[in-house]
């Protein structure tokens, strides 16, 4: 049986589903040799990826921010993925000047990207006080010109399970502070952060990664440690990743889809000091369909990967469609010999079949 996911009565036993094309609002496309990995699997199946700008030297100026895109372009481009739209974000450090933003804005960045300092891969530079009067000015010029501020939302200094819960203060600061300037929190995991999101006026959202989806902290360090479901924030309990599950089917538009997609090689991750940051763009159509699916949501899929956070961020929305079928396959245990996927070596129920 086959039908379109909008009409609820078809999806029971759907096995082909076509929605609009998708955008991934949190992605790291990374550099050189693991640009050109990463490009073409998000570009596959995501006609818009919002670049994380954690790369060496960081995204902090329009110099680094156009080469950047170009280099992006150019593999999209030479994958055979010609219309893939980089969605360019400028990090926020500390000490950066207003003019600065309102400079990436011209240039048509979407966003301004915060890490505090020390919470995550590259973030040695980043935001070391959110209410340091220095950065009211950054903030309120993002906020005058429409620019989303995009936030890692973790205390760093906090024990690792309580730090999304305690960067939730800074969050409620910030959007009491500039009430109209448009914030995403960053991939929660937490129900509080859920809550707290659900909470606050309409412009603050939050993004949902495919991964956190399936996680607890269990299949991190409760058998053998496993350094590939290792990321930042650290999947939580069952109780945290309920609560994440049901804001994304619940169609409400302040969650949208952000995969944090973050390659990193083998040996970084499978050593004494392993990376934070799991490779999912290969699997996450198959394993949002699937985890829709699995929770009779398959009508909401299009909402949260396609609909939402294009409005959110004022971007039209997809023209197109991306269609799936239900047919099993097998994940790659390793991309170029080097990377290893989420779910490597594991069968999969949707695959992706087209894209128009
Ligand atoms: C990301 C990375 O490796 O760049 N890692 C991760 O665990 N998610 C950075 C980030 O988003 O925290
Ligand atoms: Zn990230």
């Amino acid at each position: 049986m086959t039908g379109s996911i909008n009409n609820e009565k078809e999806v029971v036993m759907n096995t082909r589903i076509t929605t609009r094309k998708w955008d991934d609002f949190h992605a790291h496309l990374r550099q050189e040799e693991l640009l050109r990995i990463a490009v073409p699997h998000t570009a596959a199946y995501f006609e818009r990826a919002l670049v994380m700008p954690n790369i060496k030297p960081p995204v902090c100026d329009m110099l680094v921010a156009k080469r950047y895109r170009n280099e992006i372009l150019d593999v999209a481009h030479r994958s055979g993925y010609p219309d893939f739209e980089p969605l360019m974000t400028i990090k926020i450090v500390d000490g950066m000047n207003s003019g600065t933003v309102s400079l990436a804005h011209a240039f048509g960045m979407v966003a301004g990207k915060a890490y505090p300092v020390g919470a995550t891969t590259n973030s040695e530079e980043g935001v070391s006080d959110f209410r340091h009067p220095r950065l009211r000015r950054v903030f309120e010029e993002m906020e005058a010109g429409g620019m989303v501020l995009s936030v890692h939302g973790e205390m760093p200094l906090a024990p690792s399970l309580e730090r999304e819960a305690r960067f939730l203060c800074e969050l409620e600061w910030l959007a009491t502070q500039f009430p109209k300037l448009k914030i995403v929190m960053e991939h929660i995991t937490t129900r509080k952060a859920v809550e707290a999101v659900c909470s606050l006026p309409s412009t603050v959202a939050a993004t949902i990664t495919v991964h956190h989806l399936f996680l607890t902290l269990d299949d991190v360090i409760g058998g053998k440690l496993n350094p590939h479901h290792f990321c930042k924030p650290i999947a939580k309990t069952l109780d945290d990743r309920a609560a994440v599950q049901e804001a994304a089917i619940s169609g409400n538009p302040k969650f949208f889809f952000g995969s944090d997609s973050a390659p990193h090689r083998r040996e970084n991750k499978e050593c004494g000091a392993g990376e934070a940051g799991i490779f999912t763009s290969p699997v996450a159509p198959s394993l949002l369909a699937e985890f829709f699916e699995s929770r009779e949501s398959l009508h909401r899929l299009e909402s949260f990967v396609s609909r939402f956070g294009a409005e959110f961020y004022g971007l039209p929305l997809n023209k197109g469609t991306i269609t799936l079928i239900k047919e099993p396959w097998e994940v790659p245990r390793i991309y170029s010999s080097f990377i290893v996927p989420f779910k490597a070596g594991e069968t999969l129920q949707w695959k992706v079949v087209e894209r128009s």
